[in-house]
């Protein structure tokens, strides 16, 4: 059996950190990079945009196989194209999330994504950031990461994001919805968010971005880190 290209995954709740730290660690590495929730959020968005009832599971499947979703690496960066159309910034928008959110627990949705993620995996390797990267699309990952971070840090973290983009949103509400996102994304029934048995934890509470990225370049030997 010909050896499989290495991969790298990279899971934890929204706000840990997993999509910074991922990017840096894959480029650092010169490894191809896949943000699986962006394809759970490019399927919220394209059912949002054909209008679609979000407690029809049957129209949400169709329009997962539907939905085309490119990644585009351009002079703004890595930017994703939804049936052909740039939506990388509504996809960040916090409404994308919460539909991406709500999808996500239907099985036959996961299951028609499972593939397209495993596509990713190619030479010289992957670095896959997501929810069940370790436990459910490449169980096989030679290294598996699990980042963590207290609610409040996370929190902080993104309303200070947000604030620095201009847009004025509620701690609160912003914790709250954190809190409950978590609560769905752990408690569903179908690729629950939990570690894999053989991840390495790293808490980012209070840790800076360097050090994160530091302990996982360590876990990797061609990295030179
Ligand atoms: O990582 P993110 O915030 O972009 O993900 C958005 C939602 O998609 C998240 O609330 C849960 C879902 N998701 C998932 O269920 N499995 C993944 N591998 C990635 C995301």
């Amino acid at each position: 059996m010909s050896q499989l290209p290495p991969v790298l995954t990279i899971d934890g709740p929204s706000g840990a950190g997993k999509g910074t730290v991922s990017r840096i660690v894959s480029r650092r590495l010169g490894w191809h990079y896949l943000d699986s929730g962006a394809l759970y959020r490019a399927v919220g968005v394209a059912a949002s945009w054909a209008n679609l009832d979000m407690s029809d599971a049957a129209a949400l499947v169709r329009c997962t196989f539907d939905t085309k979703v490119d990644f585009v690496e351009g002079e703004q960066g890595l930017r994703v194209l939804v049936n052909g159309v740039d939506a990388t910034d509504e996809l960040r928008l916090e409404t994308a999330g919460a539909v991406a959110s709500a999808i996500a627990p239907i099985p036959e949705v996961r299951a028609a994504l499972k593939e397209r993620q495993r596509a990713f995996r190619r030479e010289p390797g992957l670095v896959a950031d997501g929810r069940d990267m370790g436990t459910v699309i490449f169980p096989d990952a030679p290294y598996k990461v699990f980042l963590t971070a207290s609610a409040e840090e996370r929190a902080q973290r993104r309303h200070k994001q947000l604030k620095d983009k201009g847009v004025s949103v509620n701690f609160d509400d912003l914790l709250r919805e954190i809190m409950a996102r978590d609560a769905r994304d752990a408690q569903r029934t179908v690729a629950p968010l939990k570690p894999a048995d053989d991840a390495v934890l790293i808490d980012t509470s209070g840790i800076g971005i360097d050090e994160v990225v530091a302990r996982v370049l360590d876990l990797i030997p061609t990295s030179g880190a």
